[in-house]
């Protein structure tokens, strides 16, 4: 306890401090409504930031790069030159609870305060029972336990070294622990707003097997599906994610009984049960932080091979898309499925990871050309509320996300605006794509990929990147766009008046909110005004006519 005052007591001195010198972010009232929190905008889901709607132009560090302050000491200028306006770094429970019962916030507390000094926000990663499947976050105290805190188990009774999900006593542990996280980062951060939103857990599900076959799982999965989950399928019957609801209509959309009765013999129902018992413990954990201090909280997802069709497959109980609803019915306190979307096919994993209205919040994806083209297509096509790279402990300030996020912080004013009320839309296409045609405003713009020099369709450049642009009507006849390496034409939506011309193309930057236009384009630019060129992400104001 002692130990926790005085590291408070650092911090508020020390913060007292950068608000002598001009640097930290200002105090603002500590009403309920006031915390972070989601709001609703048209179909789009906002996460709302002392009054304002916020666009989390985020980076994820390294696991353990905020576990050490020393570390990060060098880290921080980059991340500033890098234009993130929120870096996602893990807490881990083994290092702010050594003892059970004792903890220490020394470090998370200096983490805070780098983040302020730095004009930075955090979303913090809570590394407690699980880590990419296993336990190696856990105290030595939980791990050393085995008896008190037992793992979940291959068939045959050998130890996974990962805490099953079905012991009260893990859970219980997990959940003391990050409400007393929680309890503290309201006390440090419920003025200040540094930390916006939580992630629990890190990509939980069965590390190698579909099941857990510790005896404790294997008693439940023996009995009866809860009341909870057969009520919330009952209600939710017309609105289940379609290759779930596959499962449970192959059964006869039975309303009780056991697994095997309701869900079949195969791997659904494994699929099924481990996803419940993750999300009850999980949603369980994420409770007992949102009765200390209730900002968003989400659980990340490691996604399906790519490439792989997205059916119903064994999920291992992750929080893929398949099994939304399970974990809506098991955790209600969590309010975002999130995917980690490193391969497959980018547009796919955002469609099926805004089913059912769940926001679109990107904690893991990777940087470089492709990354600024996914950022793009994501805000813009899907009111992404965060998007975040991986691993940017040293990420190149000449990394295309980094430049991509200069142009969207000056765009983000407009983006939030528009986002959930049908003016504003994205591509992201390959060079081969045909053509795309998407309704933004009082225009269709048909959308094709320009082919980079040299790259034939026989032949297409390999390490070309992804094309993108992202447009946003901002009056009956006026737009904004951004991208590159894309073609667009308008078709009017006007019934007496079909045909569309470019009106003015202005290229140019947003300076303090205000428009600055740079060179005006016509001629070779506009191809005589025939098509606009979208090229190397830049800015373009265009205005646009109807004739017939
Ligand atoms: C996914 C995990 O969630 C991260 O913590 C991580 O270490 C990366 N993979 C590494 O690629």
């Amino acid at each position: 306890m002692k130990l926790r005052n005085l590291s408070c007591c650092t911090l508020l001195c020390a913060l007292a401090l950068a608000a002598s010198q001009g640097t930290s972010r200002s105090a603002s009232t500590d009403s309920a409504s006031d915390i972070p929190h989601l709001r609703k905008q048209g179909t789009a889901t906002q996460l709302i930031v002392d009054g304002k709607p916020f666009l989390v132009l985020a980076g994820e560090l390294g696991n353990n790069s905020t576990t050490s302050l020393e570390y990060m000491k060098a880290i921080w200028p980059n991340l500033v030159q890098a234009k993130f306006n929120t870096i996602l770094a893990g807490v881990s429970w083994n290092q702010i609870e050594p003892q059970e019962g004792k903890f220490n916030f020394k470090v998370l507390d200096g983490v805070i305060q780098g983040a302020r000094a730095h004009n930075l926000h955090l979303a913090l990663l809570w590394f407690g029972s699980w880590k990419n499947s296993l336990s190696s976050y856990a105290p030595d105290w939980v791990k050393r336990d085995f008896q008190r805190f037992p793992r979940a188990q291959f068939e045959g009774g050998v130890s996974i070294e990962e805490l099953t999900t079905l012991s009260e006593a893990n859970r219980d542990a997990d959940a003391r622990a990050f409400a007393a996280m929680m309890r503290h980062v309201k006390e440090v951060d419920g003025q200040q707003h540094t930390v916006l939103f939580i992630q629990v857990e890190n990509e939980v599900g069965m590390h190698t097997v579909l099941l857990d076959h510790s005896p404790l799982a294997t008693q439940a999965l023996a009995g009866p599906v809860p009341k909870q989950l057969m009520d919330y399928l009952a209600q939710h019957k017309d609105t289940l994610i379609p290759e779930f609801r596959q499962v449970w209509a192959a059964n006869g959309f039975k309303t009780a009984g056991t697994w095997e009765e309701v869900f079949g013999k195969g791997d659904g129902k494994d699929s099924v049960f481990m996803a419940w018992n993750y999300a009850r413990y999980i949603g369980r954990v994420a409770e007992a932080g949102k009765a200390q201090y209730p900002i968003p909280m989400y659980v990340n997802a490691a996604l399906y091979s790519p490439g792989r069709v997205p059916e119903f497959t064994p999920s291992h109980g992750r929080p893929w898309d398949v099994v939304l609803d399970i974990w809506r019915a098991g955790g209600p306190s969590i309010d975002v499925l999130s995917p980690d979307i490193y391969g497959g096919d980018f547009p796919t994993f955002c469609a099926k990871y805004t089913q059912s209205g769940n926001p679109l919040l990107i904690p893991e994806t990777g940087a470089g050309a492709a990354g600024a083209a996914k950022a793009l297509f994501a805000f813009g096509r899907y009111d992404a509320i965060c998007f975040s790279p991986f691993g940017i402990d040293r990420i190149s300030t000449n990394d295309p996300v980094v430049a991509i996020y200069g142009l969207l912080s000056q765009l983000a004013p407009m983006i939030l605006e528009h986002q959930g009320n049908g003016t504003m839309s994205a591509v992201m296409m390959n060079a081969d794509d045909p053509v795309q045609k998407v309704p933004v405003g009082n225009y269709t713009l048909e959308v094709t990929a320009t082919r980079p020099r040299g790259a034939s369709a026989a032949t297409p450049s390999p390490q070309a990147a992804p094309s993108a642009g992202l447009f946003i009507a901002t009056g009956p006849d006026e737009y904004f766009m951004l991208g590159s390496g894309l073609t667009v034409t308008f078709s009017s939506h006007s019934p007496g008046a079909p045909l569309a011309g470019l009106g003015t193309v202005e290229e140019g930057t947003f300076v303090n909110g205000r428009w600055v236009p740079g060179r005006w384009l016509a001629g070779d630019d506009t191809e005589e005004g025939d098509y606009l060129f979208l090229r190397n992400m830049s800015i373009l104001r265009v205005t646009v006519y109807h004739y017939r």
